[in-house]
């Protein structure tokens, strides 16, 4: 018989993780990686802020009517107007979740609020209370705990518990706590609030000092049995919690820890490859459980002694993890069915007949230029098209590159802008140099080129490249990607995407401010 406790596992990719600066994905992206989450068994997505925007609404209404397994949450802060418009996001989930969120530390209460320490109280036990209305199923988070009064969380703990919070989560919002003082933290607030055992208690940190994972951990040695977190560790400034390295430490650990997850792990690495294409944040090859070299063995001693016995150097298999996913899936001679099939099996749908032959047509063109195609390349093949049918203003219509030894590159680039398709020629140092100058001499986005990366999709010199371009303009930080197996191509898609995102209005609301 099993004695182990479940620990909840609680993916704020989608939230949380969208609060990168550039990370920002379409409905239809969120969709894709909720339906990923979910394949995983992830216990519940946070699928977004409902009240940031109308974008932000539909993506989570849109994830709440395709998920059926996990529990999917909207994240309020504690005013009606934000928990209406989260139960409304929400109405049409299988299992719905409200995590509605204020401020308890003395700096947050005082400078940010403006709210004495009992009126934060009241709008916490008002907020759980309507919140109620939508769902039994409501979280309620006191906003920079981990810089807190103790006292003060006890208190207001125990009212919204009261009010019938059935979660209680412990944010460390600033990433400031180390693992030891965050675990006493947790068991302290546990055995100090007396209605304690009718919630669940729940962490949620942030990467500042490099020590979420760890302090998540301590939390779950505690007495913490849900833990917040993202795919790659995506999030806020430098992060929350890994997913990933959350999920292997306690199943490789089950030694020590109390409690075990009810996560697939053989999909940690497809869906940490669909982020990262989704997204445009590349994981260092270093990262734990998902970086490329994170199974990868150098040294001759390691590889000798991996030969002899694998567990004398590998403390987990790659393939636990879903490293070798990473498998032909088809090819050239692949019809319409094997790809539809396929692309299925990968959760991804077209609304048409007339989309799906698009597409077939794309990975046939695709299938001429690379042989072996894998799952990746399906998930890339797709993201592109979605993101060039969301370039609203700009469209590549045609590049043409020319690059010598001793010559300088020169590009020709012919863009729709502006109601028209104007070509113009550019020089630069490289040619993707060159296809960027060029373009800008249409476009005059006076944006700043912050960061220009280009990642093989799959391995093997006819790889596709995806290729991520972050710009700055004005304090607005985007981030636009392409992929092609001519990596001119990708960068020239990924700097018009992103392009697209700087030049479109609008912003969001920010739910730390
Ligand atoms: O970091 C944080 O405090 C948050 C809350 C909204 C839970 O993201
Ligand atoms: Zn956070």
């Amino acid at each position: 018989m099993n004695s182990k406790e479940k620990l909840i596992i609680f993916d704020t990719t989608l939230r949380d993780g969208e609060q990168s600066p550039g990370a920002s994905m379409t409905r239809d992206e969120k969709v894709r990686i909720a339906k990923a989450l979910e394949r995983m068994r992830v216990d519940v997505i946070e699928a977004g802020f409902p009240i940031a925007s109308p974008g932000d609404f539909e993506a989570v209404q849109a994830v709440a009517r395709a998920v059926r397994e996990s529990t999917v949450c909207g994240l309020a802060r504690a005013l009606e107007k934000d928990i209406d418009r989260a139960g409304e996001a929400l109405k049409e989930a299988a299992s719905s979740r409200i995590h509605t969120f204020i401020a308890t530390s003395p700096i947050h209460m005082q400078m940010k609020l403006r709210l004495s320490p009992d009126q934060v109280l009241e709008q916490a036990v008002q907020a759980v209370r309507h919140a109620r209305r939508y769902t039994d199923n409501v979280e309620f988070s006191p906003e920079d705990a981990g810089r807190s009064d103790t006292d003060f969380l006890c208190r207001v703990i125990e009212a919204v518990i009261d009010a019938g919070a059935g979660t209680i989560n412990i944010p460390d919002t600033v990433g400031y706590n180390i693992p030891q003082q965050f675990g006493d933290l947790i068991r302290n607030l546990i055995e100090r609030v007396p209605n304690s055992d009718r919630a669940v208690f729940s962490v949620h940190c942030h990467n500042d000092l490099g020590l979420a994972v760890a302090n998540s951990l301590a939390a779950v040695m505690n007495g913490a049995r849900q833990v917040e977190c993202t795919i790659n560790g995506l999030g806020e400034r430098a992060g929350n919690a890994a997913l990933e390295e959350t999920v292997m430490a306690v199943r490789t650990r089950q030694d020590v820890f109390p409690c075990e997850t009810n996560i697939d792990a053989t999909q940690i690495v497809p869906t940490s490859r669909l982020v990262a294409g989704i997204t445009g944040f590349a994981v260092q090859p270093n990262k734990a459980i998902v970086g490329a070299n994170a199974f990868a063995h150098e040294s001759g001693i390691h590889q000798d002694g991996v030969l002899k016995n694998r567990e004398t150097y590998e403390i987990m298999r790659a393939e636990d993890v879903g490293w070798n996913a990473n498998r032909m899936v088809l090819g050239k001679h692949s019809g319409r069915n094997a790809f539809r099939t396929r692309l299925k099996e990968l959760d991804i749908e077209f609304a048409s007949e007339e989309e799906l032959n698009e597409a077939f047509a794309r990975f046939k063109d695709l299938a001429d230029k690379k042989h072996e195609i894998y799952d990746e390349d399906l998930q890339a093949l797709v993201t592109d098209a979605n993101l060039a049918a969301e370039n609203e203003f700009i469209k590549l219509v045609a590049l043409k590159v020319c690059s010598e030894t001793g010559e300088k590159p020169q590009a020709g680039v012919t863009l729709w802008f502006g109601g028209q398709e104007t070509r113009v020629t550019a020089s630069g140092s490289g040619p993707v140099d060159a296809t960027f100058r060029a373009i800008d001499s249409i476009v005059k986005s006076e944006a700043e080129l912050q960061l220009y990366s280009v990642n093989a999709i799959t391995s093997g010199t006819d790889s596709q490249g995806e290729v991520t371009v972050r710009l700055e303009k004005g304090g607005r930080i985007v981030n636009g990607q392409g992929a092609d197996t001519d990596i001119v191509i990708a960068s020239a898609k990924a700097y018009i995407n992103a392009l697209n995102k700087i030049i479109e209005p609008g912003s969001r609301a920010h739910p730390q401010v």
